[in-house]
Parts: C-alpha cells; sequence; structure tokens
C-alpha cells in the first residue's frame, strides 16, 4: 500500500513537472512565435519531440533548447521555468528585453548563446551564480553597464566569454580571466587599460572597437590621466627609462614563450611524422587487433588516443559542428567537423556500457578493419557515453562498412556536436 501511494506520488511529481515544462514552451510560443515558425509546437505531440527541444532520457524535462534563425520576438523569461535546461541557445532571432534578464533559475546550465538579438539591459544577474557555466555567448546585442569580470573568475568551468558588438562600459580589471579559451569584448565601449595577463592571452581582434580602450595589445600606449587619482587605472610606471625597462622585459617573456611554443611545436611534428610513418608501415598488415596497439588506459575525463598525432579534448570535440551520418546497428555515426578544420567520424555507441563490455566492442570494432577503413583513432568513454573517433573519408565507404547492410541515410542536419551529446555529459 505505502509503496502504491509513494508510487502514485512519483508519478504525479513527474507528471507535474513535465506539464509545466509543456505549459512554459507553450506560452513561449503564444507570446514569441509571431511568424508560426514553431508549426510543429502542438498539443498533438509531446513536446519533446517539439523542434529544437531536446528532453532527459525519461522524457519529463526540456534538457536543451535549441531555437536559431526562427524570426523569434518579445521576452525570453518564461523560458528560464525550463530549471533543467543544460544548452539554451536563441542566436539570430529577434528577442528583446525590456528589463534586466535573469538566469539564477537555470542551475544547471551549460551553454548560454544569446548572439544576435535585440537584447538589452545589464549583464544577465545570476549567471555569475550558474557554477557549471561552460560558454557565454551575449554577442551582438544591446546589452549595457558593466561586465562583472570579478565574479565571473568564479565560474570555474568557463571556457569562452562572447560579449562583443554591445555597450558594455567601465574597465576590464581582472587579472584571473586568462584560464579562458575565448575572450572577446570588442566593438563595446570599454575603457582603461587593458590588464597585461589578458592582453597576454588574447589577440588585439579580442579588443578592438572600444574607442577608449588602451594596452600594448592596442598599440596604443595609456595616458595616466591628469587630475583624477580615483581613476582604475593602475599606476603607470613613468614615460622615459622606466618605459624602456618595462618593455625589455615583456619582450623577454613574449620571446620566452615563442621559443617554448616553437619548440614544443617541433616536438609535435617530430613525433607526429614518427607516428605517420609507423601507421603507414602498419597499414599493410590489417588484421591485426586493436588492443595491441592501444594505451589500455581508462581513463573518466580524457579521450583515450590509440595513435595519430592530433590530439584534442572532449570539450573540443563537443563544441564542434556535427552532422548525422546515419544510424546503424551499433550505434549512430556522426561526422564532426572541429575548430582546427579537422574532420573526424565518431561513432556513438548506442547502449551504456559497463568498463568490461567496452574492451570487447573495441575489439569487434577492430575486425572490421580494411583498406579502406583508417585506424581507430581514439575513444572516450565515460560511465554514459562510449564515442569513437574515426579519421573521416569522403568517399563513403566508411559508413557503410561500418553499418553493413543496416544503413540508413538521413536527413543531414548540421547541428553542434555538444547539442547531440550535452545531455549525457554530466
Ligand atoms: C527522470 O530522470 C531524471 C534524471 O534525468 C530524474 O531526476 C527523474 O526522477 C526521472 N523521473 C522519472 C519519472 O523517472
Ligand atoms: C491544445 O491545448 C489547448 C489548451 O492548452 C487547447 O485549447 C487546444 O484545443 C488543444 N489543441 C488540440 C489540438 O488538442
Ligand atoms: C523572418 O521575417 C521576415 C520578415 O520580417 C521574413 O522575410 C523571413 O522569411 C522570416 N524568416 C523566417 C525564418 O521565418
Ligand atoms: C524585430 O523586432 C522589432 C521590435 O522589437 C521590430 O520593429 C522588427 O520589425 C522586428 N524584426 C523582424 C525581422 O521581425
Ligand atoms: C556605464 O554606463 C552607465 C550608463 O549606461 C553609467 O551610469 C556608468 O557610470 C558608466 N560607467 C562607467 C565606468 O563609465
Ligand atoms: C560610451 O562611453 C562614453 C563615456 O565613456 C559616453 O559618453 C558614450 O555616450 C558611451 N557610448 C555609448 C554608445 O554608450
Ligand atoms: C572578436 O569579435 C570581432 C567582431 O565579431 C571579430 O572580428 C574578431 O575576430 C573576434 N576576435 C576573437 C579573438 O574572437
Amino acid at each position: 500500500m505505502r509503496m502504491k501511494l509513494s508510487i502514485f506520488f512519483f508519478l504525479l511529481i513527474s507528471l507535474s513537472s513535465s506539464s509545466t515544462d509543456f505549459q512554459t514552451l507553450l506560452s513561449f510560443k503564444a507570446s514569441s512565435d509571431h511568424y508560426n515558425s514553431l508549426s510543429s509546437w502542438s498539443n498533438s505531440t509531446h513536446f519533446c519531440s517539439w523542434l529544437g527541444v531536446t528532453c532527459n532520457s525519461n522524457i519529463t524535462r526540456v534538457t536543451q533548447l535549441v531555437l536559431q534563425n526562427l524570426n523569434l520576438t518579445g521576452s525570453v523569461q518564461v523560458l528560464t521555468q525550463l530549471k533543467q535546461l543544460r544548452l539554451l541557445s536563441l542566436k539570430h532571432n529577434n528577442f528583446s528585453s525590456s528589463s534586466n534578464l535573469d538566469f539564477s533559475s537555470l542551475q544547471n546550465l551549460k551553454l548560454l548563446y544569446l548572439s544576435h538579438n535585440q537584447f538589452s539591459g545589464n549583464f544577465p544577474s545570476g549567471v555569475i551564480q550558474l557554477l557549471r557555466l561552460r560558454r557565454i555567448d551575449l554577442s551582438h546585442n544591446q546589452f549595457f553597464g558593466e561586465i562583472p569580470l570579478t565574479p565571473l573568475t568564479h565560474l570555474r568551468h568557463l571556457l569562452t566569454l562572447r560579449l562583443e558588438s554591445n555597450y558594455f562600459n567601465g574597465s576590464l580589471q581582472t587579472d584571473t580571466l586568462k584560464a579562458l579559451e575565448g575572450f572577446n569584448v570588442s566593438d563595446n565601449n570599454l575603457s582603461g587599460e587593458i590588464p597585461r595577463p589578458l592582453s597576454l592571452f588574447f589577440p588585439s581582434s579580442s579588443f578592438e572597437g572600444n574607442e577608449n580602450l588602451c594596452g600594448e595589445v592596442l598599440g596604443k600606449k595609456c595616458v595616466k590621466p591628469t587630475a583624477k587619482n580615483d581613476h582604475p587605472l593602475p599606476v603607470e610606471i613613468p614615460i622615459g627609462h622606466g618605459k624602456k625597462k618595462l618593455s625589455g622585459r615583456a619582450i623577454l617573456v613574449i620571446l620566452l614563450i615563442d621559443v617554448t611554443i616553437v619548440a614544443l611545436l617541433g616536438l609535435g611534428i617530430f613525433l607526429c611524422c614518427r607516428m605517420m610513418k609507423k601507421r603507414k608501415e602498419s597499414r599493410g598488415v590489417e588484421k591485426k587487433n586493436v588492443e595491441s596497439k592501444k594505451r589500455v588506459v581508462y581513463d573518466n575525463e580524457e579521450i583515450v588516443f590509440f595513435e595519430g598525432c592530433k590530439r584534442f579534448k572532449v570539450d573540443e570535440l563537443l563544441k564542434s559542428s556535427a552532422e548525422m551520418l546515419g544510424k546503424g546497428n551499433v550505434g549512430t555515426t556522426y561526422k564532426v567537423v572541429m575548430d582546427n578544420g579537422d574532420v573526424v567520424v565518431v561513432k556513438r555507441a548506442k547502449e551504456r556500457r559497463k568498463k568490461k563490455e567496452i574492451g570487447g566492442l573495441l575489439k569487434e570494432i577492430g575486425g572490421l578493419r580494411h583498406h579502406n577503413i583508417v585506424s581507430l583513432r581514439a575513444f572516450y568513454g565515460s560511465r554514459d557515453e562510449l564515442l569513437l573517433v574515426y579519421d573521416y573519408l569522403p568517399n563513403g565507404s566508411l559508413h557503410s562498412l561500418l553499418h553493413g547492410n543496416s544503413f540508413s541515410p538521413l536527413q543531414p542536419v548540421f547541428k553542434k556536436f555538444t547539442s547531440i551529446l550535452l545531455y549525457n555529459v554530466h
């Protein structure tokens, strides 16, 4: 009896939570979709199958909402009731905001893309509390006021911060944002000196278009304000011999970094070519067991590489754009174009597998070797996800081999690879 009752309540709770997301989406459509771009959003189908909507595995909550280029207008505030969202992308619409946006309820949000809209107001509040955030893109809007740079440095997972083409003002006083891989505040109304760490890590195009911003990276000397002592500009070393000393040291630092990079590059190319050579030699021997080549290290976070030279992180893979090539018996295959232009084929295993089973699966795939198939390059395995990475062969022989006769071509849809995988990444 108690069990029945608790199941009843469980169902009640799950039903009510999903109907909330359902209602939220419907009221969003009613207020924002004046061109009826969201015609699939009708109550004759489950909301998890609607355009741009991705749900969790038990189809109760919306985890991803990707609505790009759809002429949507009005406010997005109602969407903050979709509390399980991991990815929110509303790029290239006509959204606006009458007051400051507040995203504090989206505690699980990892990716926030709002670029190319008419949003205005201050930097959205609550964003600095979203501890899982990885990428923020507010570019090409009309946001104004100061950028909360110091609070943003507390977001430990943050990788990119794109704020270009807005009306942000104030200075860039912070020194810890250098951990970012992408940073752009060009075409704003910022002022003051660019802190040295920022100018060492990001190119001038990250800062251009701010009339009152100055610093070495922009080739624009900072003039010490004469009267105001309370100005947040750092104290400048007096022009003259102090300046020379300083730039001398800067040159030394840059030189050191350059030398290190060149040395690392050289080492990389050397190792790379050696591996390529080995690979070419071994290509004749086709039936070689995969396991003899690979490093049998099972790592929960990083991709494990078998051979080849190009290395990348899971994150790099996820942020690339992906196109589904087809679905087969073993899983789904995607063509993924990485930011650096590399193209790989990623096969995503259909079911979650236990660690023990993975070895078997790899053997199975190793058995598929053929002169048209380039070796398995890497795999990524976590508790929920198994991704197998191959070189891309444009002639199509790879996927026909991988899928056998069961290959069913699908309409190619270019998507961010993350939007395909994200709900499984924890
Ligand atoms: C659905 O899955 C989520 C996790 O993704 C879980 O928190 C929730 O309890 C599940 N609900 C049902 C009804 O299974
Ligand atoms: C969809 O739901 C709305 C109320 O939310 C109702 O007015 C409408 O008749 C429903 N349409 C269909 C096709 O069921
Ligand atoms: C967006 O609206 C414009 C008119 O304002 C129209 O020409 C265009 O086709 C619409 N685009 C979409 C994707 O609906
Ligand atoms: C975008 O919204 C503004 C008002 O916010 C409106 O004047 C303009 O026509 C809209 N553009 C499109 C393409 O719908
Ligand atoms: C930034 O702009 C706002 C008005 O939009 C103004 O009140 C504020 O003083 C400016 N801050 C700086 C540092 O210029
Ligand atoms: C940019 O800031 C200056 C003051 O620093 C102010 O006079 C100007 O109006 C601002 N421009 C915009 C577009 O906000
Ligand atoms: C920053 O944004 C501007 C404007 O969109 C672009 O031209 C520039 O290449 C970007 N720079 C970086 C480093 O992303």
